[in-house]
């Protein structure tokens, strides 16, 4: 019996294996709004045979946009532009879920395939937000938000879950990590507020926190919640593995039932060791000292690594991005690898050696 492949179940969602495509940003959205591109993406994913489809960070606000192709969910066209394309992944078998993100001082940039760099308000950027008016290396000085700029963006990541339950996904990943907004009032690198949301690790959690429990209250409780964290930062006096534990048993209190188990991106030189499984060490500890489950991700490529990862308890699923940009099917290919018998879809049956 393999354990990539028995199904596992979150709240009121049963998912049919444990391998999940990994939110990634396409930068082929216009107004936030997706396309034909979405479409057949997020649908060959489907096709592919992951237990769930993660659709890409999707932007709570305009200005929580990492580049003008991200997608959002702020408005009802976007709402709607979304709807069949989780009603495609669910008939194909996959849940289908969706991060919803604000990229803070990290946004306002080109996408990565038009340079990836920093774009002033007169090159089709905008004013960026932060915890404390600090840059993320040579971007430009974000505004430092008030009390009312935050309670406003409590707010745009509520609404942001209710048009994802009204879309129809079953699954919500609330992005903390990779240095966006929420994680920038998390490290102690990016916040340097005197206020009740900077200083002590209480006080830098309080505002992740606040989004947590607006978007739990209007999320439906029989669909699973999600946080992807950065576990750590990768640098000395920042934000590190017992902060994250101390989170994560918060998150696990406030109705969290899964920890995307990430790192880095608060600080653009960091020295991270990536290598196989680089992130799963982190996986383990918040699975096993937290008491919530955890979605282990980075650098899992392979089906015989994939199922190590769960039989030895590092991880309840996994979490795969690049490989399954090289490979849509990887889940099929897996099980054959795996000898499970797992279906193929109906069309596709004769191709199946
Ligand atoms: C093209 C691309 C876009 C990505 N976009 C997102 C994103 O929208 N949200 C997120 O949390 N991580 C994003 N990531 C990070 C991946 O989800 C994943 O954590 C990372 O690539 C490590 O996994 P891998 O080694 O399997 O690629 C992206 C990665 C890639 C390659």
């Amino acid at each position: 019996m393999s354990r990539l492949f028995s199904p596992w179940t979150l709240r009121g969602i049963v998912l049919r294996n444990r391998i999940v495509v990994s939110p990634m940003c396409q930068y082929m959205a216009e107004e936030g709004v997706a396309g034909e591109w979405h479409h057949v993406h997020l649908g060959s994913r489907a096709v592919g045979g992951a237990g769930m489809v993660i659709v890409e960070a999707s932007a709570v606000s305009p200005e929580g946009r990492i580049s003008p192709g991200d997608l959002g969910l702020w408005n009802k066209e976007q709402e709607e532009a979304l709807r069949p394309i989780a009603a495609f992944m669910r008939s194909q078998g996959a849940v289908p879920g969706i991060q919803i993100a604000h990229a803070g001082r990290k946004a306002s940039t080109a996408s990565p395939f038009r340079g990836g760099r920093f774009l002033s308000p007169g090159e089709g950027g905008w004013r960026t937000l932060a915890p404390s008016a600090l840059p993320f290396g040579a971007y430009g000085v974000p505004e430092e938000l008030d009390e009312a700029g935050i309670t406003t963006l409590r707010e745009a990541f509520a609404g942001s879950a209710v048009r994802a339950a009204s879309a129809g996904f079953e699954y919500l990943e609330i992005h903390m990590a990779h240095g966006y907004l929420l994680h920038s009032f998390l490290s102690p690198l990016s916040n340097r507020r005197t206020d009740g949301y900077g200083g002590s690790l209480a006080n830098r959690m309080r505002f992740p926190l606040e989004v947590v429990d607006a978007v739990r209250k209007v999320w439906p409780m029989d669909r699973p919640l999600g946080v992807r964290i950065s576990a750590v930062d990768w640098v000395e006096g920042g934000w590190d593995l017992p902060s994250s534990l101390d989170l994560s048993r918060e998150l696990a209190g406030r109705g969290v039932d899964l920890v995307d188990c990430s790192s880095g991106g608060i600080v653009h030189d960091a020295k991270i060791p990536l290598g196989p499984g680089y992130q799963t060490a982190f996986s383990e500890r918040i699975r096993k000292e937290a008491g919530v489950a955890t979605l282990a991700v980075g650098m899992i490529t392979d089906p015989v690594q994939a199922e190590h990862i769960l039989i030895t308890g590092q991880a309840d699923g996994v979490a795969l991005a690049r490989e399954m940009l090289r490979d849509p099917y990887w889940p099929l290919h897996a099980a054959a690898r795996l000898g499970v018998d797992s279906p193929w879809p109906l069309p596709y049956a004769r191709a199946r050696s």
